[in-house]
């Protein structure tokens, strides 16, 4: 059975085919960095318009790199949310014409059991198991039971971890998208030159919170007069565009110490859970696992600990569709489609969703 899947839900065109043995046969993402960089961030109607201008072509070299037509599918499987509505929107039309017009049945996906999914590509995965999910909209923890049941036990109560990327970025006007900036910049420096919080690291709980670390980033960027002059109306932006002179050593050094305190605080929560539920296996995926430092913290604590990790090759770690399509092989195994008047759902927590599906018990 070749899958279709599609993936808009916030600033990537994604496209793949999948088989329903989990084979990937092409992985199409368009990404649409350049159009937001300009304002520091995605910009929800620019993502939308940006949609339906590639949405076509993407799918088109999605079926064309996996050597299909369309009348070789037998199911669509597209992300129904959380995400930006009218982002959603636009692959969700596109899937349900496509489906209507070929008479091929449609699921929708959980974005989120879609991340947790892009694990099981080229992986044998046991449950249950630990699930992280660090991105630029979610930082959470699941108990993952089975395929089907997926209990959030913790998440983060203000930003999410690529978010703080993002926003730590944009303070130390090092451009979008932050996460890999400051991946970038903050290699080889020595991340303890600059004291930064863990928030929450220790407090027994799988909730985080990264905005105090963003303010405290903010308060050192401002205390130590890196940039002439900060518009602190708007998170502090920098005013001037270029830091005072021998002031710039300072900013990697920052960017790696705020770095090192999301990677210790994400390692710390993520082997608490693992421990307090008697796993063996931990998962973790997203955007922000395509982290160097991030994927090294865990794979030492994992090695350490003697805990089977498992976390995605990068492409499938940032938003792409084979996870959603992988994701979306159990929905069709189990008859689990979605009607044509299905709605996008921009908000949509992986918690007792029976009704699609997901967390029964
Ligand atoms: O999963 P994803 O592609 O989209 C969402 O579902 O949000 O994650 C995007 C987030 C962004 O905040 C981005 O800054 C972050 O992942 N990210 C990274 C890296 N690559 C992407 N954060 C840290 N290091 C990276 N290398
Ligand atoms: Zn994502």
């Amino acid at each position: 059975m070749n899958i279709l899947a599609i993936e808009t839900s916030c600033d990537e065109t994604a496209s793949a085919v999948v088989t329903d043995t989990g084979d990937i046969l092409s992985n199409i993402v368009a990404s649409q960095i350049a159009d937001h960089a300009a304002f520091g961030g995605v910009v929800p109607e620019i993502a939308s318009r940006r949609h339906t201008e590639l949405i076509g072509s993407v799918v088109a070299e999605a079926l064309d790199s996996a050597g299909l037509d369309k009348d070789d599918l037998q199911g669509i499987a597209v992300t129904q949310g959380p995400g930006l509505v009218g982002a959603l929107l636009v692959g969700i039309s596109f899937a349900k014409a496509f489906a209507y017009a070929l008479n091929i049945p449609l699921c929708g996906i959980n974005h989120l059991e879609g991340h947790l999914s892009a694990a099981k590509i080229s992986n044998e995965i046991t449950y249950p198991h630990i699930g992280m999910v660090v991105s630029g909209g979610h930082t959470s923890l699941y108990r993952v039971k089975n395929p089907s049941s997926i209990i959030q036990i913790g998440q983060t109560l203000d930003d999410a971890a690529g978010e703080a990327f993002d926003k730590v970025a944009k303070l130390l006007d090092l451009g979008y998208p932050g996460g890999v900036i400051i991946e970038k910049i903050s290699v080889g420096v020595d991340p303890h030159t600059v004291d930064l919080p863990r928030p929450m690291i220790n407090d027994g709980s799988y909730d985080f919170s990264f905005s105090g670390l963003k303010t405290a980033v903010l308060n050192r960027v401002v205390n130590e007069g890196i940039f002439s002059e900060m518009d602190l109306r708007f998170s502090g932006l920098p005013q001037s565009r270029k830091p005072v002179s021998g002031k710039e050593e300072l900013i990697p050094k920052i960017a790696s110490a705020f770095q090192e305190a999301v990677v210790e605080v994400l390692t710390t929560k993520a082997l608490q859970a693992v421990r307090d539920h008697g796993s063996d296996l931990l998962v973790v995926s997203g955007g922000v696992a395509s982290n160097t430092a991030l994927r090294s913290r865990m794979e030492e604590m994992s090695a350490k600990e003697g805990i089977n990790l498992v976390i995605p090759e990068r492409k499938y770690c940032t938003d792409n569709a084979a996870m959603i399509g992988i994701a979306g092989i159990r929905y069709f195994n189990q008859g689990l489609f979605a009607p044509l008047d299905m709605n996008a759902r921009s908000r949509w927590p992986l918690i007792n969703e029976s009704s699609t599906g997901l967390n029964e018990t």
